[in-house]
């Protein structure tokens, strides 16, 4: 099942931390020389900083959060990643910070993806994903927080196909795409998914809700023809009353049989459809059939809010996306962790925050 080949992920990583493994994290991109990083003197050293991990990934330096549009493409691993520019906390003018890699262990940092620039992002660049849209062409969905400290959802598209690394990304003109619908509060819109491709050749895709009117988290349904023009549809895809806001959902499939990852598009008899949503500080997921027929996500359990629902990891792990590896027919899970220390511990050891896949 697609869940054990996550499952089976998170322990390699977890073992080969444990086994004491360290390979250190490639700080050289194109765009940046040491002289960017003047903390790099002191995170290299282990007396300064006992708790930077040599297998993980970390940012040289600053706080990061959740991972956004991870993906591969044309034989890259693509990372982006909430990041504040300014400081070791959480902040405003968040960026999608950019790292590569073609092993997922060593990692290249290139300059920021995306940042506020536009009066439809200019608080910030909150989380998003990537889809990979046919003839082989990336887009990313993002939340940007606009003049008014509203959440809404942008588009970007690579500035140029044939640069390897995609190292640069342009805003679509007709941004925002979507803004926060009737009866969803205008801060709590926020981290569109990967989209996927029903039968009918419409593009589906969901972003993270909540409603105050029917006291609901959710995961509202938006509908496109083109990728670039989206239309809500009537009912969320699925909702829960038990908690508040969905963070950061992931709608994907699992083979029922099989060890094999599933690409986001695909459907069929040998699989369901796991829906995660993050709150509470957790990931939670449900297992269900998805009918897009229908529009219906039928889920087998539900969200109570109880100690039994299901979790994606028992300790701090939050706001993770997952993303098809064609080449190697997996599923690969990325998740923030966040460590337990405090502010002014973050602070003095100059950054926060690692993800882990
Ligand atoms: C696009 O990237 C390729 C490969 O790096 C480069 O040769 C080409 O000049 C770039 N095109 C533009 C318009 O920058
Ligand atoms: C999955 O495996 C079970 C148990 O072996 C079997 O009964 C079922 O038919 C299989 N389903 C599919 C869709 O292959
Ligand atoms: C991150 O850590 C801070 C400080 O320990 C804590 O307040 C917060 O709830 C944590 N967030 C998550 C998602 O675990």
């Amino acid at each position: 099942m697609g869940l054990f080949k996550i499952l089976f992920w998170g322990i390699f990583c977890v073992l080969l931390l444990r086994s004491g493994i360290g390979i250190g994290i490639g700080i050289s991109g194109p765009h940046y020389s040491e002289e960017d990083f003047p903390a790099l003197e002191v995170t290299g050293s282990s007396n300064k900083q006992p708790y930077r991990t040599s297998y993980h990934f970390q940012s040289p330096q600053n706080w990061l959060n959740d991972p956004n549009g991870p993906m591969h493409y044309n034989g890259v691993y693509h990372l982006f990643y909430q990041y504040n520019p300014h400081g070791a906390v959480f902040g405003d003018g968040m960026v999608w910070a950019h790292s590569v890699s073609y092993d997922l262990v060593n990692w290249i940092h290139l300059d920021h993806a995306l940042y506020p620039t536009e009066p439809y992002d200019i608080n910030s660049c909150w989380s998003g994903s990537a889809t990979i849209l046919p003839g082989n062409k990336p887009v990313i969905l993002y939340t940007g927080i606009d003049a008014n400290k509203c959440q809404v959802q942008n588009l970007a598209t690579p500035k140029n196909l044939s640069d390897p690394l995609l190292t640069e990304w342009v805003k679509f003109s007709q941004n925002p795409i979507m803004i926060p619908p009737e009866g969803v509060e205008p801060d709590n819109f926020r981290d569109p998914t990967t989209a996927w491709q029903g039968p009918d050749g419409k593009w589906r895709v969901v972003v993270g809700g909540h409603s105050h009117r029917y006291n609901r988290g959710m995961a509202i349904l938006y509908h496109s023809v083109d990728f670039f023009h989206w239309t809500k549809y009537q009912d969320p895809l699925y909702s829960s009353e038990v908690e508040g806001m969905w963070e950061c959902p992931d709608f994907y499939p699992v083979y029922i049989n099989g060890t094999n990852g599933v690409d986001t598009s695909d459907l069929g008899p040998d699989v369901k459809h796991v829906m995660k949503a993050s709150f509470n500080s957790h990931d939670y997921y449900v297992l269900g059939n998805y009918i897009p027929e229908k529009e219906k996500f039928l889920p087998e359990t539900h969200f109570t809010g109880g100690f039994l629902d299901l979790r994606y990891d028992y300790g701090k792990f939050y706001a993770s996306k997952t993303f098809f590896d064609n080449v190697k027919s997996r599923r690969i899970l990325w998740g923030w962790v966040n460590e337990s220390d405090s502010t002014k511990d973050d602070i003095q050891k100059g950054w926060s925050g690692l993800q882990v896949c």
